[in-house]
């Protein structure tokens, strides 16, 4: 199996899904934002804020750089401008989760821990800002992807099994 790839918006459910489909395969997931926040030792948060925005992106694209060289039958769950570096395709097979931009924010307010998960990122600080960046990012994530999956009204279980399902086709 070439790796998998999870794309979509912020809070869309990657992280969520990729540990779904480890508990279905015989696959380990990594996350790209969980790699960057171990190599750096602080969070995507305290990046943004001491570094800036275009540091973050440089380690994204030095993390696909490692990932295209030297992973593979690996689920990896990516943060949500991930989809921009370069030659995505030749990390692994693109599965993009998606759903309405309202179905995602709701879904991130209606968690348990909301007010942390809304904290930690620092592009959904503005909601009118983080819906115009959906609308922006939406047709260039449906360009990357090489399977579109609608996450709206599905169990993260499901999305899973659904996945798994279309990728070994
Ligand atoms: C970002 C999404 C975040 C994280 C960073 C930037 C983005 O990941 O990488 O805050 O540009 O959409 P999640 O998609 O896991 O929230």
């Amino acid at each position: 199996m070439k790796n998998i790839v999870l794309i979509g918006f912020m809070g869309v459910g990657k992280g969520s899904v990729a540990r779904a489909m480890v508990k279905r395969s015989k696959f380990i997931a990594l996350d790209t934002d969980d790699i960057i926040e171990s190599i750096e030792n602080r969070p995507i948060k305290k990046i943004f804020a001491e570094e800036g925005e275009e540091y973050f992106r440089n380690l994204e694209r030095k993390t696909a750089r490692w990932l295209k060289k030297s992973v593979e039958n690996t689920i990896i769950s990516t943060g949500g401008g991930f989809y921009k570096v370069p030659a995505l395709r030749k990390v692994g097979t693109i599965v993009l989760l998606n759903a309405p931009f309202d179905t995602i924010y709701e879904r991130i307010l209606s968690h348990v821990d909301a007010p942390k998960k809304l904290k930690k990122r620092p592009l959904l600080q503005d909601l009118e800002k983080a819906r115009a960046l959906y609308e922006e990012r939406l047709p260039q994530y449906l360009k990357v992807a090489n399977i579109v999956i609608d996450v709206s009204n599905k169990e993260i279980d499901s999305i899973a099994k659904e996945i798994l399902k279309k990728v070994k086709k």
